[in-house]
């Protein structure tokens, strides 16, 4: 299928070269800034366009891969004849692109993504569109790069963006945290990655509340005042550390 990228950042750059390998065609890129989309599209042996207008007017899709907050400024300028015009944000709807295209939708990667990826690499992909015809265009080309292609409407999918912030962008920032507490006690973190990858590997075949373990888990108030002295210089540390222990304690019965 012939795909037009309008963005070249993290998502426009690993769609494009996973699309190519797919074996689809990159018939043009665009980029607001456009020695990116240079770049991009000699990597891609396709053409870069500096100007939205003079963009093919004809594809199978288009795919808008900007800033969330830019994405219908960005669309609006576009002149589409045929084709499917989706973006690539879980937390927009896809009316966004109500009146810009007959055909639009959404293809969303549910993946961290950054340029120096090779390809997407195993990705769950969530669709929508606004016609059964659009769907069958997304649900094609998504297909062709995933074999976990799920549809999830714009409600659907701005709460699958919720968890997505707490599994991973929330319990990142705990291991960023844990890190530099790591650091200043000069402790290896690598010596936990074991720890770390366990409960993966663990939350794969059973509820995370099985796997829960901890001086909290056991309601062992002794070690979490021990714990808690020990952070009595580190103010944010101890906040969450505080309401952590109270979700869990009161997950497990030790408080109401
Ligand atoms: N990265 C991820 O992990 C990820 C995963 C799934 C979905 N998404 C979605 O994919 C989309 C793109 O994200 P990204 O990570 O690829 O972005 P990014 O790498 O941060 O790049 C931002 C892109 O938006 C462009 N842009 C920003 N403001 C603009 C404006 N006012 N006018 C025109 N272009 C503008 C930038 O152009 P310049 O290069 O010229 O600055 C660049 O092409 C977003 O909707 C995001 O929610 C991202």
């Amino acid at each position: 299928m012939d795909v037009v990228l309008i963005g070249a950042g993290n998502v426009g750059t690993v769609l494009g070269r996973t699309f190519q390998q797919a074996g689809h065609t990159i018939k043009a890129i665009w980029n607001r800034h456009p020695e990116k989309a240079r770049l991009l599209a000699d990597e891609l042996g396709t053409v870069a366009v500096e100007n939205l207008q003079a963009l093919p007017q004809e594809a199978d899709l288009f795919v808008v891969s900007v800033s969330d907050r830019s994405i219908q400024e960005v669309a609006q300028q576009l002149i589409i004849k045929k084709g499917v015009l989706v973006h690539a944000a879980g937390a927009v709807s896809k009316e966004v692109l109500n009146g810009i295209a007959d055909q639009y939708g959404v293809l969303w990667p549910m993946k961290m993504i950054r340029t120096n990826m090779p390809t997407l690499g195993p990705c769950a992909i969530m669709i929508d569109a606004n016609k059964d015809q659009a769907l069958q265009v997304i649900r094609e080309l998504a297909g062709s790069i995933s074999d976990q292609v799920h549809e999830a409407d714009d409600a659907k999918r701005l709460k699958m963006h919720l968890i997505a912030a707490i599994t991973s962008n929330f319990t990142n920032h705990l291991y960023h945290l844990a890190a530099d507490y790591s650091q200043e006690q000069e402790i290896q973190f690598s010596w936990f990655y074991p720890l770390i990858e366990g409960v993966i590997a663990q939350i794969k075949t059973q509820h995370p509340q099985n796997v829960q373990a901890g001086p909290a888990f056991r309601g062992d108030r002794i070690t979490i005042e021990k714990h808690r002295s020990l952070l009595a210089d580190e103010p944010v540390l101890l906040k969450i550390y505080d309401e952590m222990t109270q979700s869990i304690l009161h997950k497990f019965g030790h408080i109401r």
